[in-house]
């Protein structure tokens, strides 16, 4: 159930046998190799060196070790940037990007697109059916270092392409996107220009379709080397590395033709990622906040369509964030255990051994620098092993009673049309997950459109495109489906829907939205009623025929209902918002406990696992003698009961 990311090609051909014992003696049962080793595989074109891997393959899974293969698509070697200059990316100012780090291509590249086919049909001619392999992941990190949208010539190329392919006609194209104002439109899909370096704002219409080509970009060269894989390699499974708090690419997309999804889990770095306030950031800087990691256990889950690994896990300080603190004592094994009890099969650390050299020098691994020498996190990866060791088999994963829809396209167009400048999707997407998982229950993310039957309680914390599909799957759904700002606000085209928002939900809801405000940092307006609290950031101005639960200080409707449909009409603080999911619980019929700031709970099957993030123990309220840990949950520990 272990994991770990390995590179034998940093390091002396006569360590990788002690290296491969020692993973074994740590209890550690999947490698990770070759996904950086382009330039190693194939020093000059056509010239293919896979003496090194061969016996790196050999000693490792002589040793036991099953074999995780990386395709090398995210680092091209230096003499196919030469030989295709095109195919380096251009950022959102125009200027290139270049060689001497990685993700340096486009995916608009067609030269890329063949060459990228080249090599992945050359690695998985050779060792599709290795003894000791066992599956493989596509390139690294899709999008890391804001690579999806590139913004240069092959880009425009394949973009007007699309548009072609969408629109059929250049006039159908100036209507979608309401190029009559500002005298935007074209007469041929050759007049098309990339939407960004204007002189204000570009069409927000335009905006959106190039991202969503992107997205679909990636999505296409995932499912091109997935297919080239899968006639190598039959019986071995294919995934790829996701990231945290990254929505540049509609993940549901690319998860559709993965075998599972995984994620690369660097909790603390992450609290320097989520536009968390000083306050917080301090309290969790070497904890991590404790619902950072399972929202994306939750929501990789989800896309992996109930199956997930942590391909790579943070094992101690990292390197790439603003600040890089060591993790608390005792947090990398409960963070090894959480994504367990989250569903996951296998934790895979990153990386074996701490680097001397190049970037990713200060970025800690299983063991030190020098040789074999564990770091703390190695030997709490060590205490980790023993753990699941003696849990056994966990049982499955059970669905959970409380779906969050997750939608890539919502986050694209409060990006692009934000109105206040702290409207963030994803902020307000994670706030309503912390705040119901402060009530003791398990969520799954699904996709809009996803079925929603078997859930007592759907939340859309901002759905603003409506597609049929989604739309069937909220009327078909059984259970308290709940509704946030800006919900049903746009069409497909980014426009604002004929008979106002919120659009095909209106006949869901008994009602319309009229006006919509944004607020500055500080400014509140008062909710009372079935919550009370305040909304920040943002607020509407509903006028309903359905039932009024809470009103805004100017007695105007800030939450409604209408059958097992709600609607809150802004961002609400974090009383009105807790108070505002206990409501939503207890219409759902759940049951629920209220847990403190540090405390988490999660269940899998008959397992109730406990996680404590915070100082001081927390005394749980389960009868029984644990399965592990104590009764009172240790602090940056754990505890598990069998019920
Ligand atoms: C990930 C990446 C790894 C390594 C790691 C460092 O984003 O996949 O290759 O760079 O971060 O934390």
């Amino acid at each position: 159930m272990l994991g770990v990311c390995y590179y034998p090609e940093h390091w002396p051909e006569d360590w990788w046998a002690a290296d491969a014992q020692c993973m074994r003696e740590l209890g550690i049962t999947y490698v990770r190799i070759g996904e950086f080793a382009w330039s190693r595989y194939e020093p000059r074109r056509a010239e293919f060196a896979w003496g090194w891997l061969d016996r790196a393959m050999n000693t490792l899974g002589g040793a036991g070790l099953k074999i995780v293969l990386g395709t090398p698509t995210a680092t091209p070697p230096k003499w196919l940037v030469d030989e295709f200059p095109g195919l380096t990316p251009i950022d959102e100012q125009g200027r290139p990007r270049g060689f001497g780090s990685r993700r340096h291509y486009t995916f608009s590249s067609q030269a890329y697109w063949r060459e990228s086919a080249r090599i992945v049909e050359a690695l998985a001619e050779r060792y599709g059916q290795h003894a000791a392999l066992v599956g493989w992941q596509t390139d690294n990190e899709y999008g890391c270092h804001n690579t999806v949208l590139s913004w240069g010539a092959e880009d425009l190329k394949a973009f007007r392409a699309w548009l072609r392919r969408n629109y059929q006609s250049p006039e159908r194209l100036n209507e979608a996107w309401g190029s009559a104002f500002w005298s935007m439109e074209v007469r041929s899909f050759d007049e098309v220009a990339l939407p960004n370096l204007t002189v204000t704002e570009p069409n927000p219409a335009a905006r959106l379709d190039y991202w969503r080509f992107q997205s679909e970009q990636v999505a296409a060269y995932d499912r091109m080397q997935c297919d080239i894989v899968r006639r190598h390699s039959p019986g071995r499974w294919i995934t790829h590395n996701f990231m945290g708090f990254f929505n540049d690419f509609d993940h549901w997309q690319v998860g559709d033709h993965l075998d599972f999804a995984s994620w690369d889990s660097y909790p603390i770095g992450l609290v320097e990622r989520f536009p968390f306030g000083d306050a917080e950031r301090e309290r969790w800087q070497d904890t991590s906040h404790p619902d950072i990691a399972p929202f994306h256990h939750d929501l990789y889950r989800g896309v992996g369509r109930g199956r997930f690994w942590v391909m790579e896990q943070q094992p101690g300080p990292v390197n790439w964030a603003p600040w890089n603190p060591a993790p608390a004592r005792g947090m990398v094994r409960l963070w090894t255990l959480e994504a367990h009890a989250h569903g996951a099969d296998v934790v895979s650390y990153f990386r074996w051994r701490q680097a001397s050299f190049a970037q990713e020098q200060m970025h800690a691994g299983l063991n030190l620098p020098n040789s074999h020498e564990l770091s703390p996190g190695g030997r709490e990866a060590a205490m980790a092993a023993n753990d699941l060791a003696r849990l056994g088999e966990l049982p499955a994963t059970a669905q959970a009673q409380v779906a969050i829809v997750y939608d890539y396209e919502a986050h694209w167009i409060t990006a692009i049309q934000p109105h206040g400048v702290d409207f963030r999707y994803p902020e307000l997407v994670f706030r309503w997950y912390e705040a119901i998982r402060r009530l003791g229950l398990d969520v799954d993310f699904v996709a809009p459109g996803a079925p929603l039957e078997n859930y007592r309680l759907v939340l859309a914390p901002s759905l603003p495109i409506v597609s049929d599909g989604a739309e069937r799957a909220l009327v078909a759904a059984t259970g308290i489906v709940a509704f946030g700002p800006r919900s049903g606000s746009k069409t497909r085209h980014f426009s604002i829907p004929e008979d106002l928002p919120p659009g095909p939900l209106q006949r869901l809801l008994n009602s319309r939205v009229t006006e919509v405000s944004s607020l500055r940092p500080g400014v509140k307006v008062g909710i009372s009623g079935a919550i009370c609290g305040h909304a920040e950031r943002w607020r509407e101005q509903v006028e309903t025929r359905a039932e009024t639960l809470a009103t805004f200080a100017d007695g105007a409707p800030a939450l409604i209902v209408e059958d097992n449909y709600l609607y809150l009409a802004c961002w609400p603080n974090v009383d009105a918002l807790s108070m505002f999911m206990a409501l939503l619980c207890r219409k759902a019929g759940l049951s629920t406990i209220e847990l403190p700031g540090e405390v988490r709970l999660r269940r899998r099957g008959d397992l109730t696992f406990a996680f404590n993030y915070g100082e001081t123990p927390w005394r749980a309220p389960f009868s029984g003698q644990p399965l592990l840990g104590e009764p009172e949950v240790v602090p940056r520990n754990f505890t598990i009961w069998r019920s």
